[in-house]
């Protein structure tokens, strides 16, 4: 048997954690194959937002720690790549793993790609289509450097070959994120979030809004108005990440008076066991749109655009575009939804993360990297 091949993942923010955790299982899972190292950049840093969910989704501690915080997404990406170059150097992994579109995963793809050390992205092949997103840079770039793009979803393939990309790097492997829900669903239910907050099933709307794009403006206050709305006939809790709760607080907006129910960032098993069990959810983010979608549950995507059109297609998801007061039409929707909507993508089975590391397995990429080196 020869040396274990040493992969390095590089993770920074929450969704990176669950899309990298079923591959840091995977890769422990065969010792004799693999090594694996894992930097957590710190881009999130918070409890509530980072170790929650190393502790839940029984990951261990990262290897190393880059604690480069908040700052401007120059600075911000300049500060990982400063501190990555580094330990890149002193630990020469074989592989650089980059899960999703943060901007932890374009400065570490960057740094890899220019030591030229081989880079496979994680959810490859996502387009929004619409470049004021700073994440749709981040997947543009990191896509155009990496060796291996792991894709999850059936139009990322033609979204890549249009690109430029090379077939032969492109691998089908299905959706880790996905794989971390199938995971711990049983602990999920075994929680009962909803009692625990007093809620039944099926009986509250469930919120997240982060981006720039709608809480850095008026449209967060317009939101907030259509929600207080929508609380009067259907709960609604928010749990609020802290750009939105840093920019409700200085617009004087206090949604909980207005009958929102406000909360702190909650960890991964109380907020999925509140997806699970919720009557929709109205949200911003990317995966959750995916997980409403593998768990059948009505979701209300308050942009103009998803890089996730599969979620649209199947019918669990509807683009409400960037236009607060379609938040009123939320309560009627649900209802037309009733009876569900459960779909399945190919490859969003649980497994995702076994095919990845079966391609690493197979992949020639480390000693070609090295002979080109010679
Ligand atoms: C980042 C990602 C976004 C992802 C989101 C998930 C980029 C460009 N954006 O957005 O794609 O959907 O994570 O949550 O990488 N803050 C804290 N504590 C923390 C982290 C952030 O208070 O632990 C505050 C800081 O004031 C910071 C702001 O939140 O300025 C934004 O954080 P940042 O990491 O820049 O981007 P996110 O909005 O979290």
């Amino acid at each position: 048997m020869g040396t274990p091949l040493k992969i390095l993942s590089v993770v920074g923010t929450r969704p990176n954690f669950m899309k990298t955790a079923p591959i840091v299982a995977e890769l422990a899972r065969r010792p004799d194959a693999f090594e694996h190292v894992l930097v957590h950049t710190g881009q999130h840093y918070d409890d509530a937002m980072s170790r929650v969910f190393f502790e839940e989704l029984g990951v261990g501690h990262p290897d190393h720690m880059l604690n480069v915080g908040s700052g401007s997404h120059a600075q911000q990406t300049a500060r990982v790549m400063e501190r990555l170059e580094p330990l890149l150097l002193e630990l020469e992994p074989d592989i650089v793993l980059v899960p999703g579109d943060v901007n932890s995963t374009l400065a570490a793809s960057l740094v890899a790609a220019k030591l030229r050390l081989p880079v496979g992205h994680v959810e490859a092949g996502l387009r929004s289509f619409d470049r004021t997103m700073p994440e749709e840079i981040n997947r543009i770039v990191a896509d155009s450097v990496a060796d291996l793009l792991f894709i999850h979803s059936p139009e990322a393939r033609g979204n890549l070959l249009r690109e430029g990309a090379s077939a032969q790097a492109i691998h089908e492997v299905g959706n880790t994120m996905i794989d971390t829900l199938v995971a711990m669903l049983p602990r999920i239910r075994d929680e009962d979030a909803p009692a625990r907050h007093g809620l039944t099933r099926g009986g509250y709307l469930l919120v997240t809004l982060h981006r720039p794009a709608l809480v850095d403006g008026a449209l967060l206050g317009d939101a907030v108005t259509q929600l207080a709305a929508v609380a009067r006939e259907l709960p609604v809790l928010f749990p609020c990440h802290p750009r939105t709760r840093a920019a409700l607080e200085a617009m004087g907006i206090d949604a909980q008076d207005m009958g929102v129910r406000l909360m702190d960032p909650l960890g991964y098993l109380e907020f999925m066991g509140l997806v699970e069990a919720s009557a929709g959810v109205l949200t911003d983010s990317g995966g959750i749109q995916e997980e409403t979608t593998h768990l059948g549950i009505p979701c209300f995507t308050l942009r103009d655009n998803t890089e996730r059109p599969v979620t649209v297609e199947l019918g669990s998801n509807t683009l409400l575009g960037l236009a607060p007061e379609r938040i009123a039409e939320v309560p009627a929707l649900i209802a037309a939804a009733s009876g569900g909507v459960r779909s399945t993508v190919p490859g969003w089975d649980g497994h995702a993360a076994e095919r990845i590391v079966d391609v690493l397995a197979e992949s020639d990429l480390p000693e070609r990297v090295l002979a080109s080196r010679l």
